[in-house]
């Protein structure tokens, strides 16, 4: 989509560009696309932050980021004379004029026509100041010659009032076109895989409704703990950090109906009216968890309210469950089931369609004890695949039937797959908007999970820690299925 969309000359500005984001993620992204040819001559990349560093500083910093042997001397040389470094507080109009009279120097030596992609990659509770600062100092403005796009990150807002308020100022200072709302997970290859999946073959998408699909399953699961994120986290906890966005969003292309066309408007349209027909999760449907002490692949693991910048007596839920449903045509009457978590047994992000029991069942007689209904798998991480399990006769004499795989992983594809994040830098310097959440997906999804979080912060829970870090979660989420005789599925059922 939008391939044929050239990059025009611009300056990149990173505003928080010291951090983890910036060096991780994004200055290496810049880097390939540029070695890569994706980005003109005519650009240059400036990073503001408080600290005092000197444009070499910030040259060597973005080198270190750069995962071993992915450095290209050649290409370097090319990129890092185009990086820069304007030391500032962003909240200071004086420090901003400054940052626009370095902007002016730049755009001039690298004849970028003053387009500029503003990316926040600077603490959630900063956007809102920050924001009013960019535009009342005029450094970001609506228009379209020369451009101005601001790239934010999530979480947007901390609840729907919240985020509305910040869509009313990006509107007033550069309009819906203007903002690129980052959800790293739709710039990953397994949306787009997922799209193709369904809507480029004929045999699923005529099942994939309540009249054969018993219920779906997103796994969002993770191994790592909170590491030096800990007073970030604090702030925001799991349903904010993964659930009212990645995993709503993965949740919208499974759901969604077929666009009519393949275009920005259409695909976002659909995923909306998916999120449109969610009801705010019930919390008496959910559960949440906080990891103790534990053991992870057989290294000993700190319990969360250990963790460096974290409350000892934290009630930040570091795992959620939750069943919600999809009041539509398609999905009524269908739970889709939720988890996610930090300090896991393993990484995995899994997608789990199960199917209901075939409607009449010949083989009573049989053994089918090692038997289940149709499961189709979708894996994200890692092995990325589709799994589809299916039930098939022992051969021999006893009468015996087993599910068994049938299995395909996309590294059998042979090529590489990219970073989320360069699939998104380069759309957004494309002025691509697909892959970036529209304004009414970021208010519905806070409409979803509100009323729960507000439920949970007046009742804080009592049995925290309740869960083993290495394990995969409190036993509630396993009963929360159970109840309704199911069990979470995946590579690892538990
Ligand atoms: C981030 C969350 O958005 O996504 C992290 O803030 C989480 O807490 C991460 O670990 C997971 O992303 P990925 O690409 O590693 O699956």
């Amino acid at each position: 989509m939008r391939q044929d969309r050239t990059v025009d000359p611009v300056t990149f500005i990173i505003i928080g560009a010291t951090g983890d984001l910036a060096q991780r993620l994004l200055l290496p992204a810049l880097y390939h696309l540029r070695a890569d040819g994706q980005i003109p001559d005519r650009f240059a990349v400036v990073g503001f932050s408080r600290r005092g560093w000197s444009d070499d500083t910030f040259r060597s910093f973005a080198r270190q980021g750069l995962p071993a042997g992915a450095l290209d001397a050649e290409a370097w040389e090319r990129f890092a004379p185009h990086l820069y470094f304007v030391p500032g507080d962003s909240t200071k109009a004086a420090d901003l004029t400054v940052l626009g009279q370095a902007l002016a120097a730049i755009e001039t030596r690298h004849a970028t026509g003053g387009n500029c992609i503003f990316y926040i990659a600077s603490p959630p509770s900063t956007y809102h100041a920050l924001l009013s600062a960019l535009g009342r100092q005029g450094l970001v403005r609506r228009g379209d010659r020369p451009w101005t796009r601001i790239i934010v990150e999530k979480p947007f807002g901390g609840d729907e009032a919240s985020a509305r308020a910040l869509n009313a100022l990006i509107d007033e200072v550069v309009g819906e076109s203007g903002v690129y709302r980052i959800d790293h997970y739709l710039g990953k290859e397994t949306v787009q895989n997922m799209l193709v999946f369904r809507f480029a073959n004929t045999v699923f998408e005529p099942i994939w409704n309540r009249r054969y699909v018993d219920h779906v399953q997103i796994s969002f699961v993770e191994d790592i703990g909170v590491g030096s994120r800990g007073r970030f986290y604090e702030e925001v906890g799991v349903v904010r950090d993964v659930i009212q966005n990645h995993v709503l969003q993965l949740l919208t292309v499974i759901a969604m109906e077929p666009p009519a066309v393949f275009d920005e408007e259409a695909f976002r349209n659909e995923k909306a009216k998916v999120l449109r027909a969610i009801p705010p999760v019930r919390p008496e449907h959910a559960v949440r968890g906080q990891y103790g002490a534990g053991v992870v692949h057989g290294q000993r693991a700190l319990g969360y309210r250990e963790e460096e910048g974290v409350d000892p007596s934290s009630v930040t839920p570091t795992y959620a469950a939750m069943r919600l449903s999809v009041e539509n045509w398609r999905w009524a009457g269908v739970p889709f089931y939720l988890r996610a978590g930090k300090r896991l047994a393993r990484k995995d992000t899994e997608i789990v369609i199960d199917f209901r029991q075939p409607p009449l069942m010949l083989f009573r007689e049989w053994d089918m004890t090692e038997m289940d209904p149709n499961v189709l798998i979708l894996r994200t991480t890692e092995d990325e695949g589709i799994s589809l399990q299916f039930a098939a006769r022992v051969p021999g004499h006893r009468r015996q039937i087993r599910t068994v795989p049938l299995d395909f992983s996309y590294a059998a594809m042979g090529t590489a797959e990219r970073p989320a994040y360069e699939h998104l830098l380069l759309d957004a310097l494309r002025g691509a908007q697909t892959f970036f959440a529209r304004r009414d997906e970021v208010e519905l999804q806070w409409a979803v999970v509100d009323p729960l979080l507000r439920q949970w912060a007046e009742h804080p829970p009592r049995d925290f820690p309740n869960y083993a870090a290495g394990s995969m979660g409190p036993t509630a989420a396993d009963e929360l299925l159970e109840r309704a005789g199911r069990r979470w599925r995946g590579a690892v059922d538990r």
